[in-house]
């Protein structure tokens, strides 16, 4: 069992990374402009998770993406990070292939928001600038401010200071979340996408989680990835994915209309209770 076990370390070990990063292309500060061409992607040869991909997004639009589970809404985010290499089509930001540039660079222009969220055993301030001597206790605490974020770590033991032990585990995932959106506010990135949790939180979080997303994709081009369609319905635009494809796309009003249409089913199914 031991040889066994060897065996699988080295096999992680050997793994050669995903991406060949061979970008050389210096990027300053990005406009935001995202263009997805006819993109197709597998991460198992022969399994097509995205089966030609078209959007386009300009620079300050926010657009929301829903979809069934599976469907390959976070895969669109590990490509533009460059997490995975595509297999065909093309990404274009601001007008330029995202092969040309450094993934580095790329990164730091590029704040992301993932579905769970690692934060690490130390306090929210550490987890929020992540040791960036340019980021101050005040920029963090005014940053939760404007997100709406500070009455909540205010009531944590501590307030700021909290430490949020071994993965964050002494925060629910909905909280989890609300500190990685401070993180990506004091970032100030051009391009910003979030991926909502899954899990159920409380609506008193939702509430949180919803103001803070409303707030934070109006200084940037925002791609959302939302769960709950209240997140949503102030999106420029929603784009409805079902098994690797675009199926339906426009704002909450057009989509609504669509005689059984996914998004109207969904947006019916989730606010029932309230109609
Ligand atoms: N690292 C991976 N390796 C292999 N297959 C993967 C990997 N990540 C995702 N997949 C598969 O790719 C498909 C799309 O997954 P993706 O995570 O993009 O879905 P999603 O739309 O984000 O779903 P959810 O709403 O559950 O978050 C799924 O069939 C999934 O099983
Ligand atoms: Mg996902």
């Amino acid at each position: 069992m031991g040889i066994i076990s060897a065996e699988r370390v080295f096999e992680v070990l050997d793994t050669t990374e995903h991406v060949q990063p061979t970008g050389t292309k210096s990027l300053d500060r990005l406009k935001g402009d995202i263009e997805l061409k006819q993109v197709r992607f597998s991460y198992v040869h022969g399994e097509e998770v995205l089966k030609g991909i078209d959007l386009k997004v300009k620079a300050g639009e926010t657009i929301a993406i829903v979809g069934t589970t599976g469907a390959g809404k976070s895969t669109i985010i590990n490509l533009l990070n460059r997490f995975y290499d595509i297999d065909s089509g093309e990404i274009l930001l601001d007008g330029h292939d995202l092969y040309d540039f450094k993934v580095e660079d790329l990164r730091k222009n590029i704040a992301v928001v993932l579905q769970d969220v690692f934060l690490f055993a130390d306090s929210i301030y550490n987890n929020i600038a992540l040791y960036n001597p340019n980021i101050t206790k005040q920029d963090v605490i005014e940053a939760a401010k404007k997100i709406g974020a500070h009455e909540f770590i205010m009531q944590l033991p501590g307030g700021y200071d909290f430490n949020v032990k071994e993965r964050g585990g002494m925060l629910s995932s909905g909280q989890r979340q609300l500190i990685a959106f401070i993180r990506a506010y004091v970032a100030k990135p051009n391009i910003l996408i979030l991926d909502e949790a899954t899990s159920s939180i409380d609506s008193y979080t939702e509430e949180l989680i919803q103001t803070a997303i409303e707030r934070l994709t109006k200084n940037s081009t925002s791609i959302v990835i939302a769960h709950r369609l209240a997140t949503i319905q102030h999106a420029d635009r929603i784009i409805v994915m079902d098994k690797g494809k675009i199926i339906e796309e426009g704002n909450h009003y057009d989509l609504i209309t669509i005689p059984n249409g996914y998004y109207k089913k969904l947006y019916e199914s989730q606010f029932k209770n309230n109609l």
